[in-house]
Parts: C-alpha cells; sequence; structure tokens
C-alpha cells in the first residue's frame, strides 16, 4: 500500500496519506475543511475543488456537478477522488464554515459526528397527499438517505401527530434511529472512554460545539483481580465464572463514570447516541465478552482486531435506545486499541518527521514512524514504573515522592542536599515511578551510582559528596539510598529510600524499553539523532520528568526539547472518532500501515537487552 502526497492550497499545507483515502477524507485528517452537508457520503455534492496538478476520473456525480469545461478545468467532487497519484488541490472558501474543535497533540478535527440531527417541519397528510409517515420524514431530510430503524416505525405515528408534526430526526451514520418532539438540535452528546488496566477516564462530549461537556475518572473496577493484564487472564484461566465477573466489573466502571459525567452537565442518559472505547487488547476483550486466553499465551492471538460498531447496552450501558459504541481496532495482542487512538490523536501517520511514541507502563508500546513507514512493538517493562517490585514503591498518590534534585555541592550533614517533590504537598510515604526515574537519574548524575548501577562505597562517597554520603545506608544486606528520614533518629527501614534491587529492577525496565526503540530504528535504518520528537504517552509516561528519561536511557540522547508529553492520548482519538466520522476510518487504516515488530522473535535481543542496561555517559 503505498502513499500519495497532497498539496493543498491556499492553505498550503501537504499531506500524506495512503492510496485510495479520498480527497476529502485527506483534508478533514489534517483539519483542512472543505464545504460539505452530507460528511463525505457523496450526496451533498458541495465538496467542490479543483485539482491543479494530478487527476482523477470523472464520476457520474461530477457530470451532474460540473460543466463540461469546469471538468476540463481539473473540477471534481472531493469526496469521489480516490487518491491514486500525488494531487495538487485547489479548495474553496467556505459557504458555511464548519466547527472545528483540536484534540490530540495539536489535531484540528473538523466537527462531523456521526451522529447527527435535522429538525423538520413536516406538510401534516391530507387525503390528497397520503404518504406514510417514513416517507414524509425522509423527503424532508434532503441531505441524506437513512435506512430507518423499526423502533422509529414503531412510534413516528404517536410522536408526529404529539408535537404537531415537528420533530427532530436522529441519524447514526446512515441509520435514522429516533424522531423526538419538537427542535433537539442542539442537543447531541457522545461519551469517550479510556479503558485503561489501571484508570478508567470518561469524557462527555458536546457534538454540537466538539467540546467537552464533563470529565470524570475512577479505579478500574477489575483491580481486585490483580493490577496488571496478565494477573487478569490468568484468573479467567483458573476460574470459569472469573470472566463474568471481570465483564460486569468493567460495566460497573463504565456505567458510574456515566453516570457521573451525565449529572454533572445535566444531560439525559437518552441524549447520549455514541460512545466511543480506546483499550487495551485484554482490557477490550474482558469488556465484550470475548475469552483473553489467547491473549496471555504464545503465540499470542487476539479473537479479531477490530470490531463493528455494538450496541451500547453490550457494555452495560442505558443510554439513547439506538446509541452505540465504535470500539478502537488493535494491532496486535499488546499494541491494543489504547495505541492505535494514542497514534490517532498524536498524528503518527501523518507527519513527516521521525518520531518516536512511548507509552511508559508494565507493558511499553513503541512506535516509531520515519514520516513514510510506521513500526510498533511492545516492550515487557515490568512493574517498577507503577510502584510494583520496588521497596518503597507506590502508586502516584497523596505522599508520593515524584520529583527529586540533589545537591552535589551540599556540606557534610546539610539537609538541602536532596528536595523532593511530594504529590499533595504532604509528608512522603513512598516513591511513585516517575520519583523512582528521577532518583535514579539524579543518583547518576551526581555519581552516587557509577554506569552500571552500582552504588558507590562509603569512603567514595565520603570523599567525593559528603554532602549526601550519609543518606547512604543498609537494609539488611542491602544498600539503600535514603530521600525522606521521618524524625533524625528513625531507623532506616522506617524511611522513604532507593535499594541496590530498586535500582537494577529499573534498570531492567529500561533496557527492555530501550531495546525495543532501538530494534525499532533498525528497521528504518534510523540513528537516534535522526528522531525529530519523543513523544511519552501514557497515564505514566506523560509525568515522566524529560531530562531524566533521557539521563537513564529510557529515550535516545536528543536535546531535551524534542522529548514531548504527549498526555492522555488514547482519550483523545476515542473523542476523535466521535467529533468525526471520517477519522474512524483513519483508525482502520492505520491497521494496513503499521508493521508490528515482535520483539521476542529477534536473535538480537538479549545481547542488545544487555547493552543497554547501563546509563548511557
Ligand atoms: Fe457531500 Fe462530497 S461531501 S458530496
Amino acid at each position: 500500500t503505498g502513499r500519495v502526497a497532497l498539496r493543498f492550497a491556499p492553505s498550503g499545507r501537504d499531506v500524506r496519506v495512503p492510496a485510495g483515502v479520498s480527497v476529502f477524507d485527506a483534508a478533514s485528517w489534517n483539519g483542512i475543511a472543505i464545504d460539505s452537508t452530507c460528511g463525505g457520503h457523496g450526496t451533498c455534492r458541495k465538496c467542490k475543488v479543483r485539482l491543479t496538478s494530478g487527476s482523477a476520473p470523472i464520476t457520474s456525480h461530477d457530470v451532474r456537478t460540473f460543466s463540461q469545461g469546469e471538468l476540463d478545468d481539473g473540477w471534481r467532487l472531493a469526496c469521489l477522488v480516490r487518491t491514486a497519484v500525488d494531487l495538487d488541490v485547489d479548495v474553496p472558501p467556505l459557504v458555511t464554515r464548519p466547527k472545528a474543535s483540536t484534540v490530540g497533540v495539536g489535531r484540528q478535527v473538523i466537527l462531523r459526528p456521526a451522529v447527527q440531527k435535522r429538525f423538520l417541519e413536516l406538510e401534516e397528510p391530507t387525503l390528497s397527499d397520503q404518504r406514510t409517515d417514513i416517507v414524509r420524514i425522509l423527503d424532508a431530510i434532503t441531505d441524506l438517505e437513512p435506512r430507518v430503524d423499526l423502533a422509529v416505525i414503531r412510534s413516528a405515528a404517536r410522536v408526529l401527530r404529539a408535537a404537531d408534526f415537528k420533530v427532530t430526526a436522529v441519524i447514526i451514520d446512515d441509520l435514522l434511529v429516533d424522531i423526538e418532539p419538537g427542535d433537539t438540535t442542539d442537543r447531541r452528546f457522545a461519551i469517550a472512554y479510556d479503558l485503561g488496566t489501571t484508570t478508567v477516564v470518561a469524557t462527555l462530549l458536546d457534538l454540537s460545539t466538539g467540546t467537552p461537556a464533563a470529565v470524570a475518572s475512577m479505579l478500574n473496577g477489575q483491580q481486585p483481580f490483580g493490577g496488571d493484564v496478565i494477573t487478569r487472564i490468568s484468573a479467567t484461566m483458573m476460574d470459569d465464572s472469573a470472566a463474568g465477573r471481570l465483564r460486569e466489573l468493567a460495566h460497573a466502571t463504565l456505567n458510574s463514570l456515566a453516570q457521573e459525567v451525565l449529572a454533572e452537565a445535566g444531560v439525559a442518559p437518552t441524549e447520549v447516541y455514541e460512545v466511543g472505547l480506546a483499550g487495551n487488547a485484554t482490557m477490550t476483550a474482558l469488556a465484550l465478552g470475548i475469552d483473553p486466553e489467547p491473549l496471555g499465551v504464545a503465540p499470542f492471538v487476539m479473537s479479531a482486531a477490530s470490531f463493528p460498531p455494538v450496541p451500547v447496552a453490550e457494555l452495560g450501558l442505558t443510554l439513547h435506545p439506538g446509541a452505540r459504541a465504535v470500539i478502537f481496532p488493535a494491532l496486535g495482542a499488546y499494541v491494543g486499541g489504547d495505541i492505535v487512538a494514542g497514534m490517532l490523536a498524536s498524528g503518527m501517520d501523518r507527519d513527516k518527521r521521525a518520531r518516536l511514541f512511548v507509552d511508559v507502563g508494565t507493558n511499553c508500546e513503541i512506535v516509531l514512524s520515519d514520516g513514510e513507514r510506521i513500526v510498533s512493538t511492545a516492550a515487557p517493562a515490568g512493574p517498577a514504573f507503577e510502584g510494583g517490585a520496588i521497596r518503597c514503591g507506590m502508586r502516584a498518590a497523596d505522599g508520593a515522592i515524584e520529583v527529586i534534585t540533589l545537591d552535589p555541592a551540599a556540606p557534610a550533614g546539610a539537609p538541602e542536599g536532596v528536595q523532593l517533590g511530594v504529590i499533595g504537598d504532604v509528608e512522603p510515604r513512598g516513591l511513585c515511578g516517575s520519583g523512582l526515574v528521577d532518583a535514579v537519574a539524579e543518583l547518576a548524575r551526581v555519581g552516587l551510582l557509577d554506569s552500571s548501577g552500582r552504588f558507590i562505597t562509603d569512603e567514595q562517597a565520603a570523599e567525593q559528596l559528603p554532602g549526601l554520603a550519609d543518606r547512604l545506608s543498609a537494609v539488611g544486606q542491602e544498600r539503600v539510598f535514603v530521600l525522606y528520614r521521618p524524625t533524625p533518629d528513625a531507623p532506616t527501614e522506617q524511611c522513604v529510600y532507593l535499594s541496590q534491587r530498586d535500582v537494577r529492577e529499573l534498570q531492567f525496565a529500561k533496557a527492555a524499553i530501550s531495546t525495543g526503540w532501538s530494534l525499532l530504528l533498525g528497521e528504518l535504518d534510523l540513528e537516534p539523532r535522526d528522531i525529530q520528537q519523543v513523544l511519552l504517552a501514557g497515564s505514566f509516561g506523560s509525568y515522566l520528568s524529560p531530562a531524566s528519561a533521557i539521563r537513564i536511557g529510557l529515550v535516545p540522547k536528543l536535546p531535551v526539547l524534542r522529548i514531548v508529553s504527549a498526555g492522555n492520548v488514547a482519550g483523545e482519538g476515542a473523542k476523535m472518532v466521535l467529533l468525526s466520522a471520517r477519522e474512524r476510518a483513519g483508525a482502520e487504516a492505520l491497521l494496513q500501515e503499521v508493521k508490528y515488530v515482535e520483539l521476542s522473535d529477534r536473535p538480537d535481543f538479549n545481547d542488545r537487552f544487555v547493552d543497554q542496561l547501563a546509563f548511557p555517559g
């Protein structure tokens, strides 16, 4: 599958898209507005553009829309031009400017939700006009040609007559799902979910304006079954009833979040017509009632990569009866729908720069693009970043140390040698993932850890770093660095500290990740310095200090400004597919475009991994 280059005038935007994508979609994906009321379905004949270089076949719709002279001049309907060659496209000014919304990493999304409403003032039937109720409705919808749901046929007679034939038609994609009394065109909502293993986030979107009406988050109710996907998959393998209970817990979580955002925004459940769901492959399978077991054992095969739209009741949600959920497709068992959503939201497929996307977590997903090709992989980083397997590790909650700065010039016995940033400004209780990365990076920077990750001796410390030496201590046989001592004579066991084994855990985690991206760089023949931007994504990665990530070698050694926190890109991707039906095609197109590289397959994995354990000089 090749790519074609499109240049849009007068905006001057150059974009690259997979061949076969329509000019209308290519423009829409890149935030360039082309006039339309049908949303690219080939029925409104408003999406007129002129091809000033390159050409496209003339369709029967083009013949009906343009004169022969205009056709010769290159005029076409943009949604009917399937790109096959590079094109220069002149876009006329809009007759009616549609609203656009900025989401993800600077992505402009033109508002064209699948959920459409049309207010209809119908003529009442007479003996000389005996059209059926449904024909009367469809005749009045001039710019769309929807199919009709049985629910509408059932309610039409009553609703039309009770509302004096003034009704609002609700259309999802190409299906008329409801007629509502009166004019409800400004009440159109959808809920975007980021279904994480740990945390679930819901955003209620006002589809008329593209803006969030309310946001809520909570811990995934599946926590009692374990903190990561493997323990939850194992639970279903050991106990036949576990899958059902895990599904119920996922549904309960989605439901309480829905109630919370609806209450906050004063929106009725029946005003929500669509749901977007971005989750990793295991969370998606559990929520949909798909057996997750094959995801947990080699060769790690999914039941399906993409899903049809499903009624929201399948997710345990009670919203509009015709509402449906759009489920993100997955690239592989360990590069799931959350990452596809993240790629969509960060525009990995439509940027000419070489970019690296790293979602840091227990399972770390890595995506690399050279502007043409995209490759991805998953690296098993282990629980260190979530505070697991770390002696004083904890989740990023009140009392967690998240920022650490060491002053190597501090005089002996001075307290200012160690500066801590603590979540909630309370007494430190432990160390969260970003604190762990900071601590190790700082200890390596000042020289308390050598490049192999070992603490220097007490004698070396006393000589070289008198202000920090007294922080070196031991718990049992293990050497530790004390970050916080609650009282001057508190035993080390009661302190918040970083142990030699903690340092090793982090080294293993970062080595797995850097092995992942270095192998991907090899796939695309790139050097680390070629990377123009590194996106740190996910609920953990977004909070990492870029400087510390570089210091320990978690990301390539690059100018710190090239390392960008991407935020919750999975949730942003879920918003995008609700705001624009065209973005859905973009998510599905990623499945074709991205090459998945299996790390455990690589004969050079172990050697590379060992090479990556040390801290970069
Ligand atoms: Fe409506 Fe092309 S967008 S006809």
